[in-house]
């Protein structure tokens, strides 16, 4: 080591082997993954995703966009289910959401954009630039131009930022990174309503609320709304790196030939995984049991979690969960981990929850025994 960038902080901790919903490290130690690679295997290290990476390496696993690609079809036909959309495929979140900037400006003929305070759309300039977080704009200079934060569940401050050249309204419906803050119902149907009759474009980031998370194969099911385009990347191909843009099929005319494009966009080995995932999420009744073992999980670990009075709130929706805290978090992290559970943390003090959907309710239970423990641990010091 010693030769990469020091843009991570690395614990001391390699995996070098993954089993169903367990991580192994270099001395054989099992930790349950309650991260989920940050929300990225939600089937956990699903057989049926190993199996047809394999088999399709065996096929082919890569032809340029400028042939046809029947597996791009099929996903983007499972994604798209009934209703009216088109699919870009691409390689992770920011990507998704740089399509989908692109998309907005260039179908509406307009340049502004709205997105919110503490918000996190990723890390390239014009994903940076919609994300509503100073800190990690720091040092990179002027990012891209023509973004405005409102605040969430505020309809009246996005109102306020709308002028004539507003594109586009974009919104994660759980803000994940900073802190598992959920939409209100009554804000995001209302803002659905006024972006519709003033002819602004929604765009929803699903890519860490997509794919299961919460519960719907996307987050936008729970509000009945449709967002005019929407992003999906992480549990999208349970781990092969893979983004996706959605947008109503009236905007296609926008991303005509040459518009857009990515050399490894839509990659066979990547549409294969997706394939399968979408496979899994659609079986009957898959998602259904995902939203009651999430909802059982859930009040099982307010209960345990009932008298720790470091505890301040537990929120979230499906197998997105928070937990604030008024303590120190690295020091939680750490000690779960010593105890075998990898959780992760989200904003200044919340700690997030994103178990694999695969989840078993023994191994929910195992968990919230490990968070007891630490609380109480953290607690007595
Ligand atoms: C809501 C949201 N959007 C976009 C991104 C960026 O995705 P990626 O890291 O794949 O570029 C993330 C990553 O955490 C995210 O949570």
């Amino acid at each position: 080591m010693g030769k990469l960038f020091n843009n991570y902080q690395r614990v001391d901790i390699e995996f070098i082997r993954a089993e169903g919903n367990y991580l192994f490290d270099q001395e054989g130690k099992a930790y349950l993954d309650f991260s989920s690679g940050i929300g990225v295997t939600n089937l956990g290290f699903h057989p049926a995703v190993k199996t047809v990476l394999k088999k399709q390496a065996e096929q082919i696993w890569h032809t340029p966009n400028l042939y046809q690609n029947s597996l791009q079809e099929e996903v983007a036909d499972k994604l798209i289910g009934f209703r009216d959309y088109l699919a870009y495929f691409c390689n992770s979140g920011a990507e998704a959401n740089e399509a989908a900037i692109k998309l907005a400006r260039k179908s509406t003929g307009r340049q502004e954009i709205i997105s919110f305070k503490n918000s996190f759309h990723g890390r390239t300039f014009g994903s940076l630039s919609a994300s509503g977080q100073d800190a990690i704009k720091q040092g990179f200079g002027d990012g891209v131009p023509h973004f405005y934060y409102a605040s969430l569940n505020d309809l009246d401050s996005v109102k306020d930022l709308v002028t004539d050249d507003t594109a586009a309204v974009m919104l994660e419906l759980v803000q994940g990174e900073s802190g598992i803050h959920v939409a209100h119902k009554d804000f995001v149907r209302n803002l659905a309503d006024f972006c519709r009759q003033t002819g602004i474009l929604l765009i929803i980031d699903e890519v860490q609320t997509g794919m299961g998370r919460t519960g719907k194969l996307f987050a936008f099911e729970h509000y009945g709304i449709e967002p005019d385009i929407f992003t999906l990347a992480k549990g999208l191909g349970n781990g092969f790196p893979v983004g996706a843009m959605l947008g109503k099929a009236s905007l296609g005319e926008a991303f005509s030939y040459g518009s857009h494009g990515s050399t490894f966009g839509g990659n066979k080995l990547a549409m294969a995984a997706s394939s399968a995932v979408l496979d899994i999420l659609k079986e009957e009744g898959f998602l259904d049991t995902v939203l009651s073992k999430a909802a059982s999980f859930k009040q099982k670990l307010a209960q345990a979690l009932a008298n720790q009075p470091l505890v301040t709130e537990i929120r979230g929706m499906g197998y997105m969960i928070g937990i604030e805290t008024e303590s120190d978090l690295s020091g939680l992290v750490s000690a779960a981990r010593a105890k075998g559970l990898i959780i992760l943390t989200a904003g200044r003090n919340v700690l997030r929850l994103l178990p694999p959907l695969t989840l078993t309710e023994e191994e929910g239970d195992r968990a919230i025994a490990v968070l007891q423990a630490v609380f109480e641990e953290q607690s007595a010091t």
